[in-house]
């Protein structure tokens, strides 16, 4: 009988060694969280889908075509969440978290499962995983430069450093309602050239149509008007600070007057970082400022601003980068129980070694001295523990150091005390 269970399609198991690079990295998120002040969030995986149709919006790509829908038993529709900061709005409002007080709060989630219902290729699956931080109640650039530089940081601390930062602004609602109906009306003029996704996209969600991959439809975007023409007074400053901001913290970026980002509720800083070292799926990491979301979600206003990482992309990465290598922890110690009547002693020894912060493996298949001792070996470990009739009837233990190959008898009461002064 053949076996055709498998993952479902666009989802990956993350085995050993794989997973010691995602805890790494989830390490080095909870550390530089830390390091900037920022405390943990967690959400439902499955939220409302109202809550996705209003805030990622309706006729963008990941409401219309991605999300994973389903009605539960109770008759309601809801979604698996296809990215996070609709969730954190929503809890932020409903437990006052943001409430009408002059405060912020700095919000941070790692190793988050999410779900669209993508096309799967390299760096682009249906259950994928971001990291990322959400500050509600900041309208200064300093938080949008804090956003930069707390994706910075993440990158940094792993020694990737092969990313360019694209920076653009999409004006607060006003200006970009502005520019949109010009942008509208020089597509229209071009329409019979533009593709048959964009034609499509210009009644629905027309700004897309300015990062399209097509050639023809990229031409036409060279000569669209632009929206830092169309930017009011505030937005202007904004943007302008936030730029002397990022040229005095050091942060290189380049302006792209076409990133729009896929997601509705951005407003002002729109920013993603890229790396060539990831195919057509360049975007490690994406984010920008949402000043309306929380209003519009029946929050008192409050301005914001966050950006989410994908976790798979950076393991893609990191990789390349390490050719390969990822390293699995070695136990301290590996004990050889030679019979039967020593796993009793054995037992306990470990127990005690391990509470005294050693990791302790042992054989769990009965199997002969010789196939431990090869084990013991090819584990890595820096000491072998030697448990004989011998050893046992003496209340001793044989301590072999594998570094220098030096090997003694001792009492198994001072086993632990002898382990921390090797
Ligand atoms: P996003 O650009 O849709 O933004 O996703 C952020 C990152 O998640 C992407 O840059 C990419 O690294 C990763 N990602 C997205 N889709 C996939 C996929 N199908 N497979 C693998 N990785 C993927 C957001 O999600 C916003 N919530 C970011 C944000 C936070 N804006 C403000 N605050």
């Amino acid at each position: 009988m053949g076996m055709d269970l498998r993952a479902p399609r666009g989802t990956k198991d993350i085995l050993p060694p794989e997973s010691y690079l995602w805890k790494e990295i989830e390490r080095v998120v909870d550390e530089v969280a830390l390091l900037f002040g920022y405390d943990e969030i967690r959400t439902p995986i499955f939220e409302q889908a109202a809550l996705f149709k209003r805030s990622v919006g309706e006729e963008t790509d990941i409401v219309s075509k991605e999300m994973y829908l389903f009605t539960d038993k109770g008759g309601e529709e809801m979604a698996l969440r296809p990215e996070l900061t609709a969730s954190v709005v929503r809890a932020a409002i409903e437990h006052n978290i943001v409430t009408k007080q002059i405060s912020c709060s700095r919000l941070y989630y790692n190793s988050a499962p999410m779900f669209r219902y993508e096309r799967p290729q390299m760096g682009r699956q249906r259950q994928f995983h971001q990291f990322g931080i959400e500050i509600l109640g900041a309208v200064s650039p300093l938080a949008d430069l804090q956003v930069i530089a707390f994706s910075l940081a993440v990158y940094q601390k792993l020694g990737f450093s092969n990313f360019h930062l694209k920076l653009n602004t999409l004006g607060s609602q006003s200006s970009r309602e502005r520019w949109r109906e010009e942008l509208v009306k020089y597509l229209q003029f071009n329409l019979d050239t533009l593709s048959e996704d964009s034609k499509r996209r210009l009644e629905t969600n027309p700004l897309r149509i300015l990062d399209s991959k097509n050639p023809i439809d990229q031409a036409i975007v060279q000569g669209a008007p632009e929206i830092t023409d169309y930017l009011d007074e505030a937005d202007a400053e904004h943007f302008d600070e936030l730029q002397s901001l990022l040229r005095s913290a050091k942060i290189s970026y380049s302006i792209d007057p076409h990133l729009v980002r896929g997601l509705d509720y951005y407003s002002r800083t729109v920013f993603e970082l890229t790396s060539t070292d990831l195919g057509s799926q360049d975007a490690l990491c994406g984010g920008g400022r949402y000043d309306t979301l929380i209003e519009k979600l029946g929050g008192p206003p409050t301005p914001a601003v966050g950006f989410a990482a994908g976790v798979e992309r950076l393991v893609l990465v990191l990789s390349k980068l390490r050719g390969g290598e990822i390293a699995r922890p070695k136990p301290d110690a590996y004990l050889v129980i030679a019979d039967k009547e020593g796993q009793e002693v054995g037992i306990q020894i470990a127990s005690e070694l391990r509470n005294a912060g050693f990791s302790v493996i042992y054989d769990l298949l009965d199997r002969s001295m010789k196939a431990q001792m090869r084990e013991a070996d090819k584990s890595g470990t820096r000491f072998v523990l030697l448990l004989g009739s011998d050893e046992l009837a003496a209340g001793e233990i044989t301590l072999k150091m594998m570094d220098t190959g030096a090997q003694e008898r001792i009492s198994q009461e001072n086993l632990a005390n002898r382990l921390k002064n090797p």
